[in-house]
């Protein structure tokens, strides 16, 4: 108890260790007032808060009100997936020419990841790049996106297709922000949260697997606990490898058949509850291919289920159309499709080299296990 009356007071600080381009990760609750902590961060006068019309009547006026009023304007993107696009890139960039941002402005991105992502590509593309600052404020951005410098907008061929590595001077995580987000939303933070115990790290598999309960009730204590431990590994998994040439790759687990299911749905299969769907056939697929011992393979698709995540792809998915939407994931190299692959919790490896009879296997199973 007195370790969780500690996390719930105690302000967490990491570091994305990137030498001179290192940045911390800041985590707590009552962080968006915090204005002192931004102004820190800031390249100069001018700053433009990017953000959408969900979050800006919920949580923008906390961090306008820390920030000095002149030199400090908002860009309002519509919501949702579907303007992760070039046409919401060119918003912001139209309206940083308009109220004639410089060389020395901020862009602070305040939402999910698709605020973030989109954002991000301006920052990294408007005068050659601008400074950049991320306040996640979905789970899911909390834990993964707004952390490690990819950033992106989608094309209607394929997801994240146009975007850049870029990363911020600051992340803010302010823990207040996810008590006003839709349980849809946060569940979908949860699926990336149970990826590093997968990835990477048993024992939190194993703590997540007996605190089910009170990370469904946003106890505050969990939440610290397992936002402070998926950043630090995604911040120690970024600074080995920043531009994803090597180990970065295991931190797409379940994300090429979750990517084929965002696409072939149009997005409307949610990113976190496709890549839980995802999880499962990459468990299934190292399953059937003799790598992951089944009773494993089991207790991910129990974990994700226990938290109300989807473990089965929307039943109108056809194989072959996913086949197709998966070769063009970013991670197909060569022509050759890689996937990120379990051996056992906690540990997982990237691999081009798998019988493609057992991927179809998985695929037309739908998310159930084989057990034979
Ligand atoms: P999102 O940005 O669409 O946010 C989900 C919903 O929650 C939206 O409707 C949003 O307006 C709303 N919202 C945000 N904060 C809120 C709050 N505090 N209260 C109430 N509503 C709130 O989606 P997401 O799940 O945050 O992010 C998904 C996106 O992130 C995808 O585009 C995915 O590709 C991207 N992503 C990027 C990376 C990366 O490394 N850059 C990693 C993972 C995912
Ligand atoms: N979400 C995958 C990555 O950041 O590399």
């Amino acid at each position: 108890m007195a370790a969780s009356r500690e996390l719930r007071l105690v302000r967490k600080e990491l570091v994305v260790d990137l030498g001179a381009r290192s940045y911390p990760i800041v985590i707590g609750s009552g962080l968006l007032r915090d204005g002192e902590l931004i102004r820190r961060h800031l390249a100069g006068r001018q700053v433009c808060i990017v953000t959408n019309n969900i979050v800006a009547p919920l949580h923008l006026a906390a961090v306008r009100d820390t920030l000095p009023a002149q030199d400090l304007d908002v860009c309002i993107l519509p919501d949702g997936e579907a303007h992760k696009t070039l046409d919401s890139y060119a918003m912001i960039i139209e309206h940083l020419m308009s109220h004639r941002h410089n060389r020395s402005t901020t862009i602070i991105a305040l939402g999910g990841g698709v605020v973030g992502d989109v954002a991000g590509f301006v920052a990294a593309t408007y005068q050659r790049g601008v400074a950049f600052v991320q306040m996640p404020t979905t789970l899911l951005a909390q834990v993964d996106s707004s952390v490690g410098g990819k950033t992106a907008v989608n094309h209607p061929g394929g997801k994240n297709m146009i975007g850049a590595f870029y990363q911020p001077r600051l992340v803010v995580a302010d823990l207040d922000t996810l008590a006003t987000l839709p349980d849809s939303d946060y569940r979908c933070g949860l699926a990336e949260v149970i990826k590093y115990g997968v990835i990477k790290d048993r024992a939190f598999f194993e703590w997540l697997e007996t605190n089910v309960d009170a990370l469904l009730r946003r106890d505050t204590a969990a939440l610290s606990y397992a936002v402070l431990t998926s950043c630090s590994t995604k911040a120690a998994v970024v600074a080995a490898d920043e531009r994803e040439e090597g180990v970065r790759a295991i931190l797409n687990f379940g994300h090429t058949f979750g990517h084929a299911i965002e696409s072939l749905t149009h997005y409307e299969c949610l990113h976190g509850d496709a890549v839980a769907i995802g999880m499962v056939m990459a468990s299934d697929l190292s399953a059937r291919l003799g790598l992951l011992a089944r009773d494993q393979a089991r207790r991910i698709k129990e974990l994700l289920a226990s938290f109300d995540l989807p473990v089965t792809p929307p039943g109108n998915l056809n194989a072959e159309a996913m086949q197709q939407a998966m070769g063009m994931d970013k991670k197909v190299l060569n022509g050759r499709l890689r996937l990120v692959l379990v051996r056992a919790l906690g540990d997982v490896f990237v691999t081009d080299s798998f019988d493609h009879g057992a991927l179809l296997a998985t695929i037309s199973a739908g998310g159930r296990l084989c057990d034979g």
